[in-house]
């Protein structure tokens, strides 16, 4: 099922929770909107979901208007064929897992096969031997199942998920993540997944829709969104990485990017075209700086200024140039704090963020 949001705008008071926001979803995609907290996630799911109406804007299923303020177009939240799982599980704690799942599909009115429907759903996700059990019976991670037990039930074309997993402790979140992942495309639906974890974010998702503050940021595959982050704000949103501020520089047929007087990185030749001294606003991934103890040809020097195990490798934050930026890396062997190393960045690998439309070094 595709989904189409035009021009969607939603006010609470004098406060703009979604700016006219459109966004296009090919069937069968599994997209994350994700962003920090308050940019407008929940209002948008719950509007697409029909529990809350925009103030304007049109949302469509595979042609169909299901929303239009101008032409009066409302259609219920039962008739959109949509499944939502909540943040809270928002399971009934008097009804049996059997019953919870059933409830929502009597709801829709449709009772024919109702059993058989109830049972698949609770198949699908490992819980047929938890029919009779109450909510209070069950784990976190298995009251979140029966809630999405109950999403799917009724074979809907679209899944919303409002930050489903964010309850549950990081092991069982890797599980849940797998679950989801393969249910969605075995039951062949649209998911759209919200979430402020860009790790849950890029792993699960075929597109990335960034947010803040109402607004769609960028879109993107998650590749796109880590690699060429069109803004200050998405690089700084997603992953680890360095921001900087510089100015491109021509000698001869050398082109360098100057960050401060004494921090200049040579770059590849496809940058020819440049202007001198154009501003430009950099990004260095951790995993395109290289850093050795030893002295290497071209390095540049700094001092360690942080190190983190994370198991099978270090992340280490080092100062670099006489105005101490800072850079991330990767390494695996152990850095101390304080030590000097030397460095040099990956030149293909700089991402341009400005200037815009001129020149990507990476894409050459
Ligand atoms: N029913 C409401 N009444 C007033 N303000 C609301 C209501 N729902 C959401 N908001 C406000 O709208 C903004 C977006 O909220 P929300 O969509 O819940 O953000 P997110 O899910 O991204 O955290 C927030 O500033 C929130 O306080
Ligand atoms: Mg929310």
């Amino acid at each position: 099922m595709k989904i189409e949001l035009r021009a969607i705008q939603k006010s609470f008071g004098s406060l703009e929770a979604l700016k006219p926001f459109s966004l296009t979803i090919p069937s069968g995609t599994f997209v994350s909107l994700l962003g920090p907290s308050g940019c407008g996630k929940t209002t948008l799911l719950r509007i697409i979901a029909g529990l809350e109406e925009a103030d304007s804007g049109t949302i469509k299923m595979n042609d169909q208007i299901i929303y239009s303020n101008e032409k009066n177009i409302h259609l219920p939240p039962q008739k959109r064929g949509i499944g939502m799982v909540f943040q809270d599980f928002a399971l009934w704690p008097h009804m049996t897992v059997f019953e919870n799942v059933a409830y929502s599909l009597k709801a829709t009115g449709k009772k024919k096969g109702l059993r058989e429907k109830v049972d698949q759903a609770l198949e699908n996700v490992q819980l047929g031997d938890y029919r009779e059990r109450y909510p209070h019976q069950l784990s976190g991670g298995q009251q979140q199942r029966v809630a999405i037990a109950r999403a799917i039930a009724n074979d809907p074309a679209v899944i919303l998920m409002d930050e489903p997993l964010s309850a549950l402790d990081a092991t069982l979140r890797d599980e849940m993540r797998i679950l989801l992942q393969s249910l969605v495309k075995r039951l062949n639906m649209t998911a759209i997944y919200v979430t402020h974890d860009q790790n849950e974010a890029m792993s699960m998702s075929d597109y990335v829709v960034v947010m803040n503050a109402g607004t769609l940021l960028q879109e993107g595959t998650p590749e796109d969104i880590y690699r060429y982050p069109q803004t200050k704000e998405v690089a700084a949103f997603i992953g680890k990485g360095t921001i900087w501020d510089g100015h491109l520089q021509t000698q001869g047929d050398e082109t360098y990017l100057k960050v401060e007087a004494d921090l200049c990185f040579p770059l590849t030749n496809n940058t020819a075209k440049i202007i001198h001294n154009e501003p430009c606003t950099i990004v260095v991934r951790p995993e395109h700086v290289r850093l050795s103890q030893l002295m290497f040809n071209g390095a540049q020097t700094g001092v360690i200024e942080s190190v983190s195990f994370l198991g099978e490798r270090y992340e280490v934050t080092f100062r670099v140039g006489q105005k101490e930026k800072r850079l991330f890396a990767y390494s695996y062997e152990r850095f101390t704090p304080g030590q000097q190393i030397y460095f040099t960045i990956l030149a293909d690998s700089i991402h341009f963020i400005q200037p815009l439309g001129g020149i990507t070094n990476e894409t050459a």
